[in-house]
């Protein structure tokens, strides 16, 4: 059975300085902590020395991105490789963010996934609609591409260990997070359409995350309906007793 996992997203946040000190002190936190994946996600500079100061805990680390190349004259680019050589252990694909300021698409997050996968990391697959898909009405079926053309050429045992996060784009940073409702009806979807494409036993295994909003008194409502699997964090993870407190209460 699938155990609740909550990864924070640090986005453009703290120096290697700060991320170390983060962590070094999160690791006692939530050191007793069971029947919880707990992940942290720095940006690059600081992925390696975090890896290396969550050693031997409970806490794995993620990147926030990959390219998919190995590698080459691709200047500013991260490749898997790398990433899973500085010690991540997933990579966060597709977030809002990126689609929206950087340019990322369905077809370069399936990029991006394969060569995740290649190197041994865990994706963490995006997906979300607008507040005007949703107010049109379109939110299902905007997941649905979204899911189908990110998980393109993708078998039913690779999805098994893979995390999907449903983030809908005017829920992050926002303060306004989906209702509970709001977020079990898209992750029972997106849980159908899985075994739909990739078979049951694949559907049940892999995780399906909420992320939007998410903070230490809204977790618990949000992620008990049986197909929301934990939370990917943005804000609300950058303090760090918040963030072992919100991780605590996702097993109370
Ligand atoms: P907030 O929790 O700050 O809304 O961000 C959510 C998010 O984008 C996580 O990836």
């Amino acid at each position: 059975m699938r155990i609740p996992l909550i990864a924070g997203n640090w986005k453009m946040h703290k120096t290697v300085h700060d991320a170390v000190f983060f962590a070094k002190e999160f690791r006692g936190l939530v050191k007793d902590l069971t029947g919880v994946d707990i992940v942290i996600a720095p940006a690059f500079p600081a992925v390696h020395a975090v890896a290396e100061a969550l050693r031997a805990s409970n806490v794995a680390v993620a990147a926030q991105d990959v390219y998919w190349e190995r590698e080459g004259a691709f200047t500013g680019e991260v490749s898997a490789p790398m990433l899973a050589d500085a010690g991540a252990e997933y990579v966060i694909l597709g977030h809002s963010e990126r689609r929206t300021l950087f340019g990322d698409t369905n077809a370069t997050v399936n990029r991006k996934l394969h060569a995740a996968v290649a190197s041994g990391l865990t994706p963490i697959v995006c997906v979300g609609e607008t507040l005007a898909q949703r107010d049109a009405g379109e939110t299902l079926v905007v997941l649905d591409r979204q899911v189908k053309e990110s998980l393109d050429g993708v078998t039913g045992e690779q999805l098994s260990t893979m995390v999907l996060a449903y983030e809908p784009v005017w829920a992050i940073g926002t303060g306004r997070n989906a209702t509970p409702d709001q977020a079990a009806e898209a992750h029972t979807h997106i849980r159908q359409r899985l075994r739909q494409w990739f078979g049951i036993d694949s559907a049940e295994q892999c995780h399906i995350v909420y992320g939007g909003s998410v903070k230490p008194d809204n977790i618990r409502p949000l992620a008990t309906h049986i197909d929301v699997d934990g939370a990917l964090v943005g804000g609300a993870s950058l303090e760090v007793r918040g963030f072992a407190d919100l991780v605590r209460k996702v097993i109370a």
